[in-house]
C-alpha cells in the first residue's frame, strides 16, 4: 500500500506474528512494517532464539505495541499464552525455523508462542525458512504434512540461494508476498461459514480452531493447505 492511502487491505484485522530464529529473522521487521502499513494491528512474538537475530525493541518500534518474548513475563499480560490470540484474526509464523515446525507438530507448548498457537481459533500460516537439507529431511517434510494436516496454511519455503551459500528450497518468501498472500486470503470468501455449518454442534469450536477461523464474525484464510514445494 502506498503510504498515505486511506484503508490498508488489513485495516481492523489483529494479527500475531511469530517469529523464531532463523537468519531470515531479519526479514520479519520488514513484514511487521508492511503489514502496519497496511492497517493490521500486528503483536510480535518472539522465541528466545529469534531474539539472538532481532530484537523485541525492533518489533515494538515497527509495530507500536509491546512485544510478547517469554511465558513468565507477566508484566506484559497475565496469561501470555493466551491472551494476545483471543481476539486475534491471524497468526503468521516467519521465519518458521525446522525446530518451531517439529516442537508445532508435536503439540507442545514449551514456549509462549507454541502455546499460543495450541490456544489459537484463527487460522495459523507458518512460513518455512531452513536450509535446503532440513527442508527435504523426512522428519520436516513429516511436520509440514502435519501442520498442514491441523490446517495450517504454509506459504513456501521458496527456492533460490540460502543464507547458508547453499542453493534450494528454504527460502523464506518474501515479505511483500507474504502480505499479498495474507490480503488475499482475508479477500477469499469466508471459510469460517462453511467450516462452521460442516461441523456445526458440540465440539465444533474446537475442531474449527483447526480447520479455520471458528468465529463467523469475521472472514479469514482459507482452510488447509498442503505445504509448498511438494
Ligand atoms: C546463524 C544461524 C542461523 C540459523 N538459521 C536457521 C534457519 O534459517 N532455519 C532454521 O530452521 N534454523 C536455523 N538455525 C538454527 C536455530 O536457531 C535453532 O534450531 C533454534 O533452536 C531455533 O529455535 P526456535 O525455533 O525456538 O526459534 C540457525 C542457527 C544459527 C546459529
Amino acid at each position: 500500500m502506498e503510504q498515505g492511502a486511506a484503508t490498508g487491505r488489513l485495516a481492523g484485522k489483529r494479527l500475531i506474528l511469530g517469529v523464531s530464529g532463523g537468519i531470515a529473522a531479519y526479514k520479519a521487521c520488514d513484514l511487521a512494517s508492511r503489514l502496519v502499513k497496511e492497517q493490521a494491528v500486528v503483536t510480535a512474538v518472539l522465541t528466545r532464539a529469534a531474539r539472538r537475530f532481532v530484537t523485541p525493541c525492533s518489533f515494538q518500534a515497527l509495530t507500536g505495541r509491546p512485544c510478547v518474548t517469554g511465558m513468565f513475563h507477566r508484566i506484559q499480560s497475565a496469561f501470555p499464552h493466551l491472551d494476545p490470540v483471543r481476539e486475534a484474526d491471524l497468526v503468521v509464523i516467519a521465519p518458521a525455523t525446522a525446530n518451531l515446525m517439529a516442537r508445532l507438530a508435536a503439540g507442545l507448548a514449551d514456549d509462549v508462542l507454541t502455546a499460543l498457537c495450541l490456544s489459537a481459533r484463527c487460522p495459523v500460516v507458518v512460513c518455512p525458512a531452513m536450509n535446503v537439507r532440513m527442508w527435504e529431511h523426512p522428519a520436516t517434510q513429516r511436520n509440514a504434512r502435519t501442520l498442514a494436516g491441523f490446517g495450517y496454511r504454509l506459504f513456501g519455503p521458496a527456492a533460490g540461494a540460502l543464507a547458508c551459500g547453499e542453493t534450494g528450497v528454504g527460502r523464506m518468501l518474501e515479505p511483500s508476498d507474504i502480505v499479498e498472500e495474507i490480503c488475499r486470503s482475508f479477500a477469499a470468501p469466508p471459510a469460517g461459514a462453511r467450516e462452521s455449518a460442516a461441523h456445526a454442534g458440540p465440539g465444533a469450536k474446537g475442531r474449527a480452531r483447526r480447520h479455520g477461523p471458528a468465529r463467523k464474525r469475521k472472514a479469514g484464510p482459507a482452510g488447509p493447505n498442503s505445504p509448498a514445494g511438494k
